[in-house]
């Protein structure tokens, strides 16, 4: 009998996943997503192009790999149907590759209505939301009211939608959301409905499973499950920092709701963080940094979102944060990506502390969107040296491998691999 390893982010999402379950996946008969939806955007790069999953595992691309999108994730079928599409013009079928749990939620062309119509209520206090249907749709499921892929098989299922559909219209009437004016891709809600609703053949064409006995069978019979986070530990909904987080659990508790295993099943849980730190939408960031240093990060870093092309605010990498999340997930390995975005900086900070107040503190406080928090900043001599040529984590320079040890220390849990490029064959294995 063998348990599932699980890949997830350690920080506020865009750590590198794609890129790294891509990398892993040799090593595994079966990939599966276990939260989030269409709010990720996953990059994998190889032979020279590059590609952007939303929805679908990062192990697509391995043909003799099974990938499973399970039950806690959320489709939005029109854009699986594009990403479904993308892969097609690859060469890639992912019909034969990709199986989906019948207990994954749909998000509604009016959950991202009332996504919009959310965020506009909230004003100046809105969260950032990628905007596609992710807080309303998980709100659905928990409020009993949601429609699943196995639904779609069903006499009822135009009915049901209406209904529910119907709701959400009254929702947005009651927060005098402007219809008239909303767009989905440019197209009017009912435009994109019709859209939304031809495109459920294409979810048709996959096996709609009980994706719970296939992943529990496959560990039976001794096969390797990898299960892929979305978005990051500080992005979950009861630990981050809410309410300027996403809807679903992206750690590894998650994994046991999100596929059905227990967590006696739970493996290895491979954490990933940046070797600096991103954050894309509203809320706290600590170590953000306003100033020369940050656009470098951010231009450097190509730090722009996936899904939506916003910017990402850049800053130095949070340890309390860091610890946090290691803590939460039960880490067991550390995986750093993107040293190589500061090759050129004269020094490269880490923040080992909050000072709240005059106090240093170690943990995540209850006040963390409304205190001030100033980062207790500890500096190491930059490395100074283009990370391209090196083939093995011996050949890294000695500055980087003295501050990749200073992060083992500082947060307990040793480093299994670091990458030093987006190609999937620049991962240097400690
Ligand atoms: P994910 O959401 O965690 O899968 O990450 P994203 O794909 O949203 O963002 C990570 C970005 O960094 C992508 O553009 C990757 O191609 C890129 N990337 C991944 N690893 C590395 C690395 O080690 N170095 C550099 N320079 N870029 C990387
Ligand atoms: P991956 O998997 C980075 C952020 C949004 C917003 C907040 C809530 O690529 O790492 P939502 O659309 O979920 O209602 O947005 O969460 N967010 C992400 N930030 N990477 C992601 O995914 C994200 N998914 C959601 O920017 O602040
Ligand atoms: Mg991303």
């Amino acid at each position: 009998m063998s348990k599932v390893d699980v890949l997830l982010g350690l920080q506020w999402g865009d750590e590198g996943k794609g890129k790294v379950v891509d990398v892993l996946t040799p090593e595994y008969d079966v990939i599966a997503r276990f939260q989030g939806g269409p709010n990720a955007g996953h990059t994998l790069e190889f032979n020279g192009s590059k590609h952007v999953l939303h929805i679908i595992p990062s192990g697509i691309f391995h043909e003799s790999k099974q990938n499973v999108i399970g039950n806690g994730v959320l489709i939005e079928p029109r854009i699986f149907q594009g990403e479904v599409q993308a892969l097609t013009e690859k060469g890639v079928d992912a019909t034969k590759n990709l199986c989906i749990s019948q207990k994954a939620h749909l998000i509604l062309p009016s959950h991202r209505m009332l996504d919009a119509a959310n965020e506009q209520a909230k004003g100046n206090a809105k969260i950032g939301s990628t905007l596609k249907g992710i807080g309303p749709a998980y709100t659905d499921k928990i409020a009993r009211n949601g429609l699943r892929v196995g639904d779609i098989m069903q006499n009822d299922f135009k009915e049901r939608y209406e209904l529910l559909k119907c709701q959400h219209l009254q929702t947005a009437h009651s927060l005098k959301f402007d219809l008239d004016a909303f767009r989905i891709d440019g197209m009017t809600l009912n435009e994109y409905e019709a859209l939304w609703l031809e495109s459920i053949a294409t979810l048709k064409q996959f096996q709609l499973i009980n994706s719970e006995y296939y992943i529990n069978r496959r560990l039976d019979e001794g096969k390797r499950v990898l299960a892929e986070g979305a978005q990051g530990s500080m992005l979950d909904i009861d630990f981050g920092s809410y309410p300027f987080v996403t809807s679903s659990s992206t750690i590894t508790a998650g994994v046991c709701s999100g596929l059905g295993v227990a967590p006696s099943r739970i493996g290895r849980v491979m954490g990933i963080s940046k070797a600096y730190c991103t954050r894309v939408g509203a809320g706290p960031f600590p170590t953000e940094l306003f100033d020369e240093t940050g656009r470098r990060l951010c231009e450097l870093g190509h730090e722009f979102g996936a899904t939506t092309g916003r910017a990402r605010r850049c800053g130095w990498l949070d340890i309390p944060a860091l610890r946090y999340a290691c803590m939460l997930n039960g880490v067991t390995d550390l995986f750093i990506t993107k040293p190589d975005v500061m090759n050129d900086f004269e020094t490269v900070n880490v923040c080992t502390a909050y000072d709240v107040e005059g106090k240093q503190i170690m943990e995540i406080p209850f006040e963390f969107n409304t205190m001030e928090i100033k980062p207790v900043l500890r500096s190491y001599e930059g490395w100074k040296t283009d990370l391209a040529g090196c083939k093995s984590y011996a050949e890294l320079p000695e500055r980087l491998r003295n501050y990749l040890e200073a992060i083992e220390e500082l947060t307990g849990v040793n480093i299994m691999a670091v990458s030093i490029s987006p190609d999937r064959k620049d991962v240097l294995y400690k």
